[in-house]
């Protein structure tokens, strides 16, 4: 059975694209064949892997657009192992407000996608718009980057509000992962202060384990591979491993992975 993972928080520059390209990497080093998404028009998850999407081939935007999608011309193999690309249409313009709440479910489970890839992260845009929708429409599970400072619990809490909502009109048994803290320095008291509120907030069984500051996740990204690949000890490698196995762990126990 497939298993989809949405990278979500509507904020901008919070960790999403960082988080979906490692963890795609990280599933690809454990031979789960594996798909990442790009429903971001920025494009930079397929950058993150290496991928661009051809002029005028068709991307996952196409979609949104009402246009069909030729899946074998627009999954592209990523720098990483065992993982493709179906990426993003850069010049896209915003999806039709009225387009289909199901449509990437639909693909995502469609034998072209369904029979080949074992897991499925979608990396989305910083916004609430039908592309999230369609993305927690499509996902088993989900996890919020979130960058801790002043006003992240209030973010976490709006986040959670969005998430109800899709998980009480589209897709009842969405599961709500949990919240991952990411650029920490815990040698900052402010830091340790919003995260110890957020698991209050919420239990602390919905943090997961933290991503700390890393200076060559960054750089990786801008050599355009994941950081498996560009420092393979690296501290963002090893917390994104810490995280997979507690994500492994934990869905495995649900039989999911
Ligand atoms: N743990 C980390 N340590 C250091 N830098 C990081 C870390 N995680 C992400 N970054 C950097 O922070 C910036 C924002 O990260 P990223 O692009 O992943 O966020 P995003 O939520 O996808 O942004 P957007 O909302 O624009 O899509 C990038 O320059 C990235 O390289
Ligand atoms: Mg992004």
């Amino acid at each position: 059975m497939t298993w989809v993972l949405a990278i979500c928080n509507r904020k901008g520059g919070c960790g999403k694209t960082t988080t979906a390209v490692n963890l795609a990497a990280e599933l690809g080093r454990r031979k789960i064949p594996t798909l990442l998404i790009d429903l971001d028009s920025q494009g930079h998850a397929g950058l993150g892997l290496g991928v661009v999407a051809h002029d005028r081939a068709k991307t996952v935007h196409a979609l949104f657009s009402g246009e069909t999608l030729d899946l074998d011309a627009a999954l592209i193999a990523s720098v990483a192992e065992h993982v493709h690309v179906l990426p993003a249409d850069r010049a896209f313009e915003g999806a039709n407000p009225h387009c289909d709440v199901r449509a990437l479910d639909r693909l995502i489970r469609a034998p072209a996608i369904a029979d080949r890839f074992r897991a499925v992260v979608l990396d989305t845009p910083p916004a609430y718009d039908p592309l999230l929708v369609n993305a927690l429409a499509a996902a088993d599970a989900a996890l919020a980057p979130i960058v801790p400072h002043a006003l992240s619990a209030e973010g976490v809490r709006q986040l959670l509000r969005i998430f109800y909502r899709i998980a009480t009109t589209v897709k009842p048994d969405l599961d709500m992962i949990g919240v991952l803290p990411v650029m920490i320095n815990e040698r900052i008291r402010h830091h340790r202060a919003v995260i110890e509120e957020i698991a209050r907030e919420l239990g602390p069984e919905k943090l997961l384990p933290a991503i700390r500051m890393d200076i060559q996740l960054a750089e990786s990204f801008s050599a355009r591979v994941p950081a498996c690949y560009y420092a393979p000890s690296s501290r963002g490698v090893q917390d994104y491993k810490v995280l997979m196995d507690h994500l492994i762990e934990n869905l495995a126990l649900r039989g999911d992975v």
